[in-house]
């Protein structure tokens, strides 16, 4: 493979979007961020530097990294962030994925407009699993405030819910027709009639999933998370945030119009959520000649309900690995660490006297009740330096109590987590299996919980408790997805599989913002084996300093 330079300079720049102008973080001026072309084999090294007033790291979503956790980029994870005024190389090795995947800002809520795709095409010499498509065509999903981003967080952690909830849908930052003072920079895509396109589509939104449609046309999903599919066709897509699909569409339609929509997938039940839809018009032409926009309004597609779980869930399932003589699939076949992995949202002290959780207590989330807490410096230091009380390693491999997981009445010690920078130990190549069990806590909802530094097989997932003698029973190991975030049912659970094989500390956590924010997250530390064939690269003396 090729070693590519890029060079990204983080500067706040005015935008204006639904009337308002404000200054938002860029990365080099853009909105969404340039995106990143690549084969796989090839070798990104990213000179970042942060000219801006706010300390930012950068994110390689889906990217594993073999060997090289020292640029994965999540902040106080893996490294310090990046100060104003100073700089920091990210190398990116891009040697597993094929396909989709994006790259993100990892510190506070910077990443809801420091964001941008990265498409990687198959390696030199080789091809697609598909005929080769007319172009291919970046679909980035996003969240649009009119308020400051960092404003919205803040409210988040003192009160959670109401405050939190975005003003807009975005399709390549453009809110689209439906709202205000956004006609005129709804996204366009011109087609040629017969000819097919390439969506690369990231979910980049902060707090909610998406549905997807296309009018009149019909989708196929070739790719998820940097791994090819069995392709399939669908009218609908769900789209969580953190995760990406290559999507085929062919123009196949009468000359014309169509809107491509998206709208909220909103699991949980009282909680509210932006509710507005975003579009982009689908336009028809004949090679050589961009036609105006016709005045008749374009063809709409029908989208589901917003808490259309059943959908959502059976469109999850469709999705299997697409396993070829090319493409060949690992999933380990017997276990050596086994989890059980409770998610849910709950309570905390107050800390002021403005708390909006039950009680007046503060809204908080947790992985088996812990809540994650980051530390001062980034525990990657910490442990290949030796440095003590940065953080534990303990966190449990099973929930503290059992109990009726998707009921309405609970343990109360359960409903307020423990605070903690819990880490979990694995042995260099164990086969590790964790159950996702989503709970009633507060509110069930679909949560989608992405790993660094892999990609892991989901071999089963189902409504209610995890039964651990009839649900093993359903697994798939024949065509597994292979992810690097699943979305967990709501009230319902989800198991995935992978070898430790990828020595790092690596950071896991729900991809919806605020659930990370109020500490659904944890960290696991793979340790090396000490085996010649994996050698971490030591530690780059140009790392941040905290
Ligand atoms: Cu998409 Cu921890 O990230
Ligand atoms: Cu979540």
């Amino acid at each position: 493979g090729k070693i590519y330079n890029r060079r990204f300079v983080l500067r706040e720049v005015p935008y204006t979007r639904l009337c308002n102008t404000k200054n938002i973080l860029t990365i080099n001026g853009q909105f969404p961020g340039p995106t990143l072309y690549v084969h796989r084999g090839d070798t990104l090294d990213v000179d970042f530097y942060n000219d801006a007033d706010h300390n930012v790291t950068l994110h390689w979503h889906g990217v594993e990294q073999p060997g090289n956790p020292w640029t994965d980029g999540p902040e106080y994870i893996t490294q310090c962030p990046v100060q104003p005024g100073t700089s920091f190389k990210y190398t990116i090795v891009l040697s597993i994925e094929v396909g989709t995947l994006w790259w993100h800002a990892h510190s506070d809520w910077t990443r809801a407009t420091v964001y941008g795709a990265i498409i990687v095409y198959p390696e030199l010499g080789s091809t697609y699993p598909f005929p080769k498509p007319l172009d291919n065509v970046p679909i980035l999903l996003g969240s649009w405030w009119k308020r400051d981003v960092m404003e919205v967080l803040q409210d988040t952690l003192k009160y959670g819910g109401a405050p939190n909830i975005s003003d807009a849908h975005t399709i390549n930052g453009q809110p689209g027709d439906l709202y205000p003072c956004s006609k005129k920079g709804t996204f366009r895509l011109l087609v040629e009639q017969g000819k097919t396109y390439l969506l690369r589509i990231v979910s980049a939104e902060m707090n909610v999933e998406l549905f997807f449609s296309i009018a009149g046309h019909q989708l196929t999903l070739a790719g998820r998370d940097g791994a090819y599919v069995k392709p399939f066709t669908t009218d609908i897509l769900m789209i969580a945030p953190g995760q990406t699909m290559d999507v085929l569409l062919k123009a196949d339609q009468p000359h014309g119009n169509y809107y491509m929509a998206a709208r909220a997938y909103a699991s949980a039940v009282g909680v509210e959520f932006d509710n507005t839809t975003t579009t982009a018009i689908i336009q028809y032409h004949k090679p050589n000649h961009v036609p105006p926009l016709s005045s008749s309004s374009p063809l709409f597609p029908s989208l589901p309900d917003y808490n259309d779980t059943q959908l959502a869930i059976n469109f999850t399932r469709r999705i299997k690995s697409l396993v070829s003589t090319d493409h060949p699939m690992h999933v380990p076949l017997t276990v050596d660490k086994r989890m059980l992995i409770t998610i849910s949202v709950n309570t905390l002290p107050c800390v002021n006297n403005s708390c909006e959780g039950p009680r007046g207590t503060r809204l908080s989330a947790s992985l088996n009740n812990i809540s994650f807490v980051k530390p001062s410096i980034d525990i990657l230091s910490a442990y290949y330096s030796s440095i003590n009380g940065v953080f534990d390693s303990n966190f449990p491999s099973k929930p503290p109590v059992k109990f009726n997981y998707t009921a309405d009445t609970f343990p109360t010690d359960f409903l307020t987590a423990k605070l903690g920078t819990k880490v979990k130990v694995l042995d260099f190549n164990s086969s590790v299996e964790i159950t996702f069990q989503g709970t009633n806590l507060l509110a069930g909802e679909h949560h989608p919980i992405h790993l660094h530094g892999y990609s892991f097989y989901v071999v089963g997932l189902g409504f209610g408790n995890f039964d651990k003698k009839k649900d093993p029973l359903t697994y798939n190991f024949v065509d597994p997805p292979k992810l690097n975030t699943v979305g967990v049912p709501k009230n319902g659970w989800a198991t995935i599989r992978f070898k430790a094989d990828n020595p790092g500390v690596w950071l896991m956590h729900c991809h919806l913002e605020r659930h990370s924010s109020w500490g659904m997250d944890t960290v696991f530390i793979v340790k090396n084996g000490g085996s010649p064939l994996v050698k971490v690269r030591p530690r780059p003396s140009y790392m941040p300093r905290c």
